[in-house]
């Protein structure tokens, strides 16, 4: 029997309990990594996650924390590392957005969506990657979004927040990867509209209207930003380091 491409490998990913974390968790534990599942709110929806893990064959373990808090991400990372020594593979995917009108957005809601979608990626990195450097091996892959490269012409009413917040993850990696290399090798997925529940309540007319404008006449299923994400981690991806790859079906292509 070939070897797992992870096996002996520590991952955690953030905001596992749901939606794309899910996926990337069961994914990576196919894949023969150790999961640490990270949730904020959802014990019951982070032991399903768990419980697919398992039926894979995989093992791992829950994790609560608030990822916008700096102590919270700390304390979690001292649990993981008691249990399972260093991180080795890290996804930070644990996200929120509003699909309230520009208009009506506000410094709380502002500043509740970068505290977790950017804040969130700062502590979690920032925290990683001592342990990384000193054993020499990291893979980080960061959650954005097709909204972090350009706004939405669909949308044009909405999402100033969360793509703001996409946008500085992205250069958050960037640079990253160029700080932590060679050790670490540090990268971006910016999903377009994936089904899961941050997006179930999106109209009808909406999801429409987005699948006319996608070459591929689909949403995307978390597994589709799992398999990605996975390739990204892999040794199949060396060479790649400081990048932002998309998976939207064609919504949106880089040059
Ligand atoms: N769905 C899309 O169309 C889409 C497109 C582009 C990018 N993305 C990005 O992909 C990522 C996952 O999105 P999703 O659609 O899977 O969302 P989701 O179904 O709403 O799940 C969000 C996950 O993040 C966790 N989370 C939220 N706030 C957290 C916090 N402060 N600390 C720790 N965990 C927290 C949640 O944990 P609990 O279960 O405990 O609440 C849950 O596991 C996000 O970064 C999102 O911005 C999504």
């Amino acid at each position: 029997m070939t070897q797992k491409e992870f096996a002996g490998r520590t991952a955690l990913v953030t905001g596992g309990s749901r939606g794309i974390g899910r996926a990337i968790c069961v994914r990576l534990a196919r894949a023969g990594a150790w999961v640490a599942v990270n949730y904020a709110a959802n014990p019951d929806a982070a032991a399903e996650t768990l419980e697919l893990i398992t039926a894979e064959g995989g093992s791992g373990g829950l994790f609560q924390a608030d990822v916008s808090s700096f102590e919270a991400t700390g304390a979690m990372y001292d649990a993981i590392e008691a249990e399972r020594g260093t991180v080795d593979l890290l996804v930070t995917n644990a996200g929120i957005a509003s699909f309230d009108d520009n208009a009506d957005m506000n410094a709380d809601v502002w500043r509740q969506i970068l505290s977790v979608n950017l804040d969130g990626t700062f502590h979690s990195v920032w925290r990683a990657k001592e342990r990384m450097l000193a054993q020499e091996y990291g893979r980080i892959v960061c959650i954005s979004s097709i909204n972090g490269i350009a706004p939405s012409r669909i949308r044009r009413d909405r999402l100033i927040a969360y793509g703001t917040s996409k946008s500085a993850v992205i250069s958050f990696a960037r640079s990253c990867a160029m700080a932590l290399g060679p050790a670490i090798r540090v990268n971006c997925v910016a999903p377009g509209l994936i089904d899961t529940d941050m997006t179930k309540d999106m109209s009808e007319e909406m999801r429409e209207r987005i699948i006319a404008s996608t070459p591929a006449g689909r949403t995307g299923k978390p597994e589709d930003v799992a398999e990605l994400t996975y390739f990204l981690l892999s040794d199949a991806a060396d060479f790649v380091t400081g990048q932002t790859y998309v998976t939207s079906g064609g919504l949106v292509t880089l040059p």
